[in-house]
């Protein structure tokens, strides 16, 4: 902190001055990754809106430095386009207000309550940050195409982005959760601590998922597959599956495998008008939640795995905004890339196996101890920074050509 006070005596500095230097003194700082289990602690035993406030008002500025500092690494073309400036803007003004309270006193309620209030406004702010920056990544392809160093780079980026994103609104929606309104318990969810039920049970959960997308899809096909759901407890056999976890993100993940599941079940199987069923089995075992989806839509051939979950890749139409009455189920295409990342959060998968020709199997896997299931977190340091600039060196592998060369020549000379 010796540094902070010097830093604050210097000369005096313009806003956007000090704002650089405060996002670099911020930066050199490591994120703090939380586990599931101090999430709840504090939620508890130690939940006071002082103690959050002091925590978050150091933490939300690394965080939010962090990545702030890996922005700057972007391609100057990429980071000219107007959308990913509007996304800086929400980042930079964000952090300007945060940081706005390190001198507050803590121990005057004003500042605890304006702190809050703050925290709501920062919250909202960065609703549409996500839609808005995958229309950034449309703008540059538009304007420059995409080539596969800046493409790497990007998926590179956006990962540890949105991953810090989800990390920064958990942090923001447990201090609202808990001290926002009036009421510390949620009427609704009077388990919970903020986002966090101590008891998921994980069938709910996904039944929820599934009937959400199949009205999304018999909105749009007139048709939907059933669901066949079966669970196995192998450490409490008999008993209904319940995780430490936030229930927003268990439904995020499986709504998103729904709708791409029922998606391509209708469309494979158009002609016949039959529809196979989605087959989701969960097991719960020492270590791993696992949720594995199957369907049988056609499958994806393995040459373009990887490529379903590539932000550039994934945004080659254009999203569709305005259609928000009869939601299509497939819209930008970073269902799978941030659904991933919600399984990686607490140090969780998601991964796809497909046949190809027949069909898909989607698994989400999730910690099954909640002293297991701690964030993971982006860091900004030298290594990033050498991956931006050193990943345009030539590939190490051979590349065959397309044309098999004719080996008769070979054989006669
Ligand atoms: N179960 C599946 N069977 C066949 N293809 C699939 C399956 N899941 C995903 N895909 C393919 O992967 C692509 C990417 O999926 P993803 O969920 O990331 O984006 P999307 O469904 O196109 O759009 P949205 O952002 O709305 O999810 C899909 O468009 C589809 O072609
Ligand atoms: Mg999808």
């Amino acid at each position: 902190m010796r540094l902070l006070r010097v830093l604050m005596r210097s000369a005096p500095l313009t806003s956007s001055n000090s704002t650089h230097s405060l996002v670099d003194f911020y930066s050199k700082f490591s994120p703090s990754p939380l586990s599931m289990k101090q999430f709840l602690d504090f939620g508890t035993v130690n939940a006071c809106e002082k103690t959050s406030f002091i925590f978050l008002r150091q933490e939300l500025p690394v965080r939010l430095a962090n990545i702030m500092k890996e922005i700057n690494l972007l391609p100057d073309n990429l980071l000219k386009m107007p959308s990913i400036k509007l996304v800086e803007s929400w980042y930079s003004q964000s952090f300007q207000e945060i940081t706005d309270f390190k001198d507050r006193n803590p121990d005057e309620p004003e500042s605890i309550r304006d702190f809050t209030d703050t925290v709501i406004t920062v919250r909202n702010r960065h609703n549409d940050v996500v839609p808005t920056m995958a229309q950034g990544v449309v703008e540059y392809k538009d304007s420059f195409g995409a080539d596969p160093v800046t493409s790497q780079n990007v998926q590179y980026f956006l990962d540890r982005f949105f991953m810090s994103r989800i990390s920064i609104r958990m942090l923001l929606n447990q201090h609202t959760l808990l001290f926002g309104g009036k009421m510390k318990v949620n009427p609704a969810h009077p388990k919970y601590i903020g986002s966090i039920d101590p008891a998921c049970n994980v069938v709910e959960v996904i039944k929820d998922g599934y009937e959400n997308a199949k009205h999304l899809c018999d909105l749009y096909y007139m048709h939907s597959p059933q669901l066949e759901l079966t669970e196995f407890n192998a450490e409490n056999p008999g008993q209904t599956i319940q995780v430490v976890y936030v229930p927003s993100h268990l439904y995020h993940m499986v709504f998103e495998l729904f709708k791409n599941a029922m998606r391509a079940t209708i469309e494979f199987y158009a002609e016949s008008g039959n529809y196979p069923p989605v087959k989701v089995h969960v097991a719960l075992g020492n270590e791993d939640l696992t949720i594995r989806m199957s369907d049988l839509g056609g499958g994806v051939p393995l040459r373009k795995i990887d490529r379903l979950f590539n932000y550039m890749y994934s945004t080659a139409p254009l999203p569709r905004f305005e259609t928000s009455r009869a939601t299509p189920l497939a819209g930008f295409g970073y269902g799978l890339p941030i659904s991933r990342l919600y399984a990686q959060y607490f140090q969780g998968d998601l991964k796809l196996y497909s046949l190809e020709g027949y069909g898909t199997d989607a698994a989400i896997y999730i910690k099954a101890l909640s002293t297991d299931s701690v964030e993971r977190l982006p860091v900004y340091n030298k290594s990033v920074w050498k991956h931006y600039k050193t990943n345009q060196e030539a590939d190490d592998w051979c590349v065959p050509s397309s044309e098999p060369k004719d080996m008769t020549t070979y054989r006669s000379s």
